[in-house]
């Protein structure tokens, strides 16, 4: 996986910027009677405003990606397309995005519960989900491997007795959304590549409150979960410094 220059790092650090800014604005705009659509359409003028573009819209295969960002609402799980159904209080929703800056790409995640008051099966999916992030952020410096990201996001999400999705990983990120290296949310302590300074990876644990099984949608893009169980995801790009880490799309 490449090490970022300083520039490239630089232009990292303006594309977080932008990013976390669309989701601050996206997850407070996220109330009852808003549709996805809608939230989908200020993340396009706020990228635009910005002078930056879409990393998602056009990405992958047959179909390409067909919108600016991804919106999944209770039992979607990833990568799912904005719709025009108008969101409900209770409703967990997931806002990932991905944010291109001078050729230089961030990805990042939140979910929500809309109206603010989860359940206590909700709020254990949010905070688990969030806290095997933040578990996995408090450890990343030079010297660790994957393996030890990996090993402390299982641990965590076993504590809060989530499912894990072990189809979906982190990545390496920067020059591409996706790049070369993997994060897997379960794994083993001290295995697989060394982190180094200068390189950038996206970690993002994704959770059921069931089964961890997921199948795609007749649009080719949505995930579900099979057993129809709420689902959710938090993710930031991270740079590893000399002496541990720098969260790339905090504000
Ligand atoms: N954060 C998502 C991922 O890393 C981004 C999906 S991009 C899409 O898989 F275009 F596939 F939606
Ligand atoms: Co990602």
């Amino acid at each position: 996986m490449s090490i970022k220059t300083q520039s490239e790092i630089e232009k990292m650090r303006i594309s977080g910027r932008i990013l976390a800014n669309t989701l601050k604005i996206l997850t407070e705009m996220a109330v009852e009677g808003i549709t996805p659509k809608d939230l989908a359409k200020v993340a396009a003028s706020e990228l635009k405003r910005n002078g930056a573009t879409a990393t998602f819209l056009g990405y992958g295969g047959t179909p390409p990606y067909p919108d600016v960002i991804c919106i999944s609402v209770n039992d979607q799980v990833q990568h799912s397309v904005p719709t025009n159904i108008p969101l409900k209080n209770g409703d967990i929703v997931n806002f990932d995005f991905g944010v291109t800056y001078d050729g230089l790409v961030t990805d990042s995640g939140v979910t929500i519960c809309v109206g603010g008051v989860p359940n206590q099966s909700q709020r254990r999916l949010l905070e688990g989900t969030k806290q095997a992030l933040y578990d996995a952020i408090s450890i990343i410096k030079p010297g660790i491997k994957v393996g030890d990201i990996s090993s402390t996001i299982e641990k965590t999400l076993r504590k809060y007795k989530l499912g894990i999705v072990k189809e979906l990983v982190g990545h390496g990120v920067g020059h591409e959304l996706h790049e070369d290296l993997e994060v897997p949310n379960y794994g083993k302590a001290g295995t697989g590549p060394v982190l180094k300074p200068g390189m950038t990876i996206a970690v993002e644990p994704i959770t059921t409150l069931g089964k961890p099984d997921i199948y795609q949608d007749n649009d080719g893009w949505t995930l579900r979960t099979w057993d129809g169980s709420l689902s959710a995801q938090f993710e930031h790009t991270i740079l590893i410094t000399e002496n541990g880490c720098e969260v790339l799309t905090a504000l």
